[in-house]
């Protein structure tokens, strides 16, 4: 079964706006985190940034004692970040660029250009008890060096798949369907996108290296149909879209939602 992990960074987002700097604030991450859990979400991911300015420490250690499916933690590959890794003790780090000399032209981690930085962090990760993952653009050089890193997944950049989705479809294909009875758009072609093309091979590529593949950034409830052609998908981290329904449905009722289109995606 393909599993969601929702990405509860936007809420603390929210938060920020509002109350940066106080230690306190509404929205809560962490309360938003045990919604989706009791609505079905099979794990929570989480970015601790360098900069904050989103997720706060405490947030990710409140999360760790909270949560009862898995914590993914996205970070960048730095000492400071990876030393709070290795004490919060994630069941996942997925390992994501910041800075811009650590992302590939498609805004990946490159992974070619640090792979002994990577392989080193992978191994001491690995060694606490850590799976983890590489944040990639669905690029045949960068899917090798994760392979050759050793990480147990790879997370496939959807973005240039969802930015291509919307231009095909208009802004209203991010619009969720208003009602159960509307067909879900199952039927929307895009399976001769190129962008697609490349996350059907990247999968492919990976999963016959031994990956695990991972997808997220840009999925929505509208373009998510069209996935269910990317093969071996295990887990979607899925953020910005959730968040934004559960703004006129509820999140219990938006993480649901998702979960329903997920169901489509094929054993
Ligand atoms: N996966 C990764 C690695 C991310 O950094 C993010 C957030 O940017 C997401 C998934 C979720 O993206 P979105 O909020 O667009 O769903």
């Amino acid at each position: 079964m393909l599993k969601l992990g929702v990405n509860i960074d936007h809420v603390a987002t929210l938060r920020e706006a509002r109350y940066r700097g106080r230690g306190h604030g509404e929205p809560d991450p962490v309360e938003a985190a045990l919604i989706c859990e009791s609505a079905g979400a099979h794990g929570i991911t989480a970015h601790l940034r360098e900069d904050r300015r989103h997720i706060q420490d405490r947030d990710v250690w409140k999360l760790r004692k909270v949560i009862k499916t898995r914590l993914n933690l996205e970070m960048a590959n730095t000492p400071e970040i990876l030393g709070i890794a290795l004490k919060l003790k994630p069941d996942i780090v997925c390992v994501v660029p910041e800075r811009r000399q650590e992302i590939t032209t498609e805004a990946g981690l490159d992974v070619v250009g640090q792979q002994a930085a990577l392989a080193d962090a992978r191994k001491r990760l690995n060694d606490a008890g850590i799976e983890v993952s590489l944040f990639i653009a669905p690029d045949p050089a960068q899917i090798e060096a994760a392979g050759r890193v050793g990480s147990q997944f790879i997370e496939l950049h959807t973005g240039s798949f969802a930015e291509g989705f919307s231009k095909r479809w208009g802004e209203a294909a991010h619009e969720p369907k208003r009602s159960a009875n509307e067909p879900a758009r199952e039927d929307a072609p895009p399976t001769g996108s190129p962008e697609l093309l490349r996350l059907i091979s990247g999968a492919t590529q990976a999963h016959a290296l031994g990956l695990r593949v991972n997808a997220g950034h840009g999925l929505s409830y509208a373009n998510l149909p069209a996935l269910r052609h990317v093969p071996h998908l295990v887990e979607l981290n899925i953020g910005h879209s959730i968040v934004s329904r559960a703004v006129t449905v509820g999140l219990e009722a938006a993480v649901k939602e998702m979960l329903r289109l997920m169901e489509n995606y094929p054993e």
